[in-house]
């Protein structure tokens, strides 16, 4: 007989279901966009209702396509990581909007910390930076900010969860408060050597003990869909952080894989093995997953402009109307003349963690179109990659000897030879580019069953595109160059 297992991606700007057959082949999809609100400079916020109402839709709609007489068995749940929600345990109801992984509000809060030494004691613990970018200073915003909240939390009466916990939570009737390893790492509360809740990083960012979910590994039976969300039961046997969830879609089980997720940010990831390796470069050290009683860890470097950069092409400046038309106006110039886009509309990530930089558009001439600016966008992506992988490879010892790319920008072959180009490295594109999903539904796999280990599903990572880079070294340098000089200005500028 053969078996289906449902997977729900939560990302920021979409939620998506997909059902997958036990062979590997998706049988359904389907996808819709949320709304993201930006209140003040800096700040970035999802409706929690929204976050629940387009899961849901999705999951409806894909288990509608599905063939007669059909159900998954089994299903998985990953997410946009760091993104955090307080709830009032007795309703469900999200006491404010999601404050989302991209906002900024708590950067003095983070500066503050930073200059009274408590960096590099988190960073030891938790592998992760004090920036916003993480849990912790967003669920402390929240208690402070909601009237009443930090009492009511004090009594047990709030919950917290990243998306992950806040969808099991609506999933099973309110049954279940529970997290997994990959999404507890990004909290910046988590110890990821011993993989528990820190009290003293919670006392440090004062978050109380009774609002946290219990933690478990990635394929821990979490518990069951209530039969009246889609008219029959089905158990959770999955959940995993969008990155680890694509990282084992992608194959990347051995240590010095490495995969690069290019979604609204762009997202690398290295398998790093057993143990955690301490970054010198300012990347993050998290856990890869947890699985058959195994834990993986992963060093990461994350670029928050990737697909935002597009949507700003579309939705803010307007010279474009759909994404696809970028690699078209790449296309038809030799070169962006000197153009340079530095994306940091919400700040800038790995390895240069500056918050209150924003992003600078240089070298414009009267020459200067939308051709070149949307080309300058991409090729942006291409140098935040770079900047990435030659931070990895440092702290690592290894050399990269293929990048693995996946999510909704690798439709673009021109970005992906542009980023080959300029890290000099083969990139390769699976068939199946929702690798989040396929990742996820591995995992769901294994926690219910169906297989017995991540490599017995490899069948799900096939891959048709092969990119071998044919730049020049010198052209390339100088390039580099002009990103590099643009980089600096920004940063000085915001300073
Ligand atoms: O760390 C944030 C990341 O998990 C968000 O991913 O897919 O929503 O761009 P995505």
């Amino acid at each position: 007989m053969t078996g289906y297992i449902l997977a729900l991606d939560q990302g920021t700007t979409s939620s998506r279901a997909m059902i997958f057959d036990d062979t590997g082949a998706v049988v359904a999809r389907a996808q819709q966009e949320i709304p993201l609100s930006y209140p003040r400079d800096g700040w970035v916020e999802l409706a929690g209702a929204d976050i629940l109402s387009s899961t849901f839709d999705c999951a409806r709609q894909a288990l509608s396509q599905m063939p007669d007489g059909t159900r998954p068995q089994a299903l998985g749940i990953t997410n946009q990581r760091e993104t955090t929600l307080i709830w009032d345990r007795a309703t469900g109801e999200p006491v404010y909007p999601a404050i989302v992984w991209q906002d900024r509000r708590t950067a003095e809060q983070c500066r503050e910390m930073v200059a009274a030494g408590q960096e590099a004691g988190v960073m030891e613990k938790t592998g992760l930076l004090l920036d916003p970018y993480f849990s912790a200073t967003k669920i402390s915003w929240i208690l402070d900010h909601v009237p009443g909240a930090r009492a009511r939390a004090a009594r047990g009466e709030l919950a917290f969860g990243t998306v992950d916990s806040f969808l099991l939570w609506h999933l099973t009737g309110g049954e279940v408060h529970a997290t997994d390893v990959t999404n507890a790492a990004r909290t910046l509360l988590f110890n990821i050597h011993d993989l528990a809740w820190d009290e003293a990083l919670l006392d440090l960012f004062r978050v109380p003990a009774e609002v946290l979910p219990e933690v478990q590994a990635c394929d821990h039976h979490f518990g069951a869909v209530k039969a009246e969300l889609f008219g029959f039961t089905l158990p959770i046997t999955a959940m995993a952080g969008d990155q680890q969830a694509a990282l084992v879609g992608q194959n990347c089980l051995t240590a010095g894989d490495v995969k690069c997720t290019y979604g609204t940010g762009g997202f690398l990831m290295m398998n790093v093995g057993s143990e955690p390796v301490m970054s010198q470069n300012r990347l993050l050290t998290t856990v890869a997953y947890q699985v058959k009683g195994q834990t993986a860890y992963a060093l990461e470097g994350s670029f928050f402009s990737a697909g935002s950069s597009i949507q700003w092409l579309r939705d803010g400046l307007g010279v474009i109307a759909h994404a696809a038309e970028t690699e078209d106006l790449a296309r038809s110039i030799d070169s962006c003349k000197g153009v340079y886009l530095v994306p940091a509309f919400t700040g800038l990530g790995a390895p240069h963690w500056n918050p209150d930089a924003r992003g600078s558009l240089f070298g414009l001439t009267r020459d200067s179109g939308r051709a070149e600016i949307a080309r300058a966008a991409l090729e942006s992506i291409g140098y935040q990659t770079a900047d990435l992988i030659d931070a990895m490879q440092q702290d690592a010892g290894l050399e990269v000897g293929h990048l693995k790319v996946d999510g909704g920008m690798v439709a673009n072959q021109w970005l992906l030879q542009f980023i080959a180009d300029i890290i000099t490295v083969d990139v390769h594109r699976p068939r199946i580019t929702e690798t989040t999903s396929v990742g996820i539904a591995i995992l769901a796999g294994i926690g219910s069953g169906m297989v017995n280990a991540i490599r017995d599903l490899s069948i799900f990572c096939e891959y048709d595109l092969h990119i071998t880079p044919n730049r020049h070294d010198i052209e390339k340098n100088i390039k580099k160059n002009g990103w590099k000089k643009a980089l600096k200005s920004t940063c000085y500028y915001s300073t």
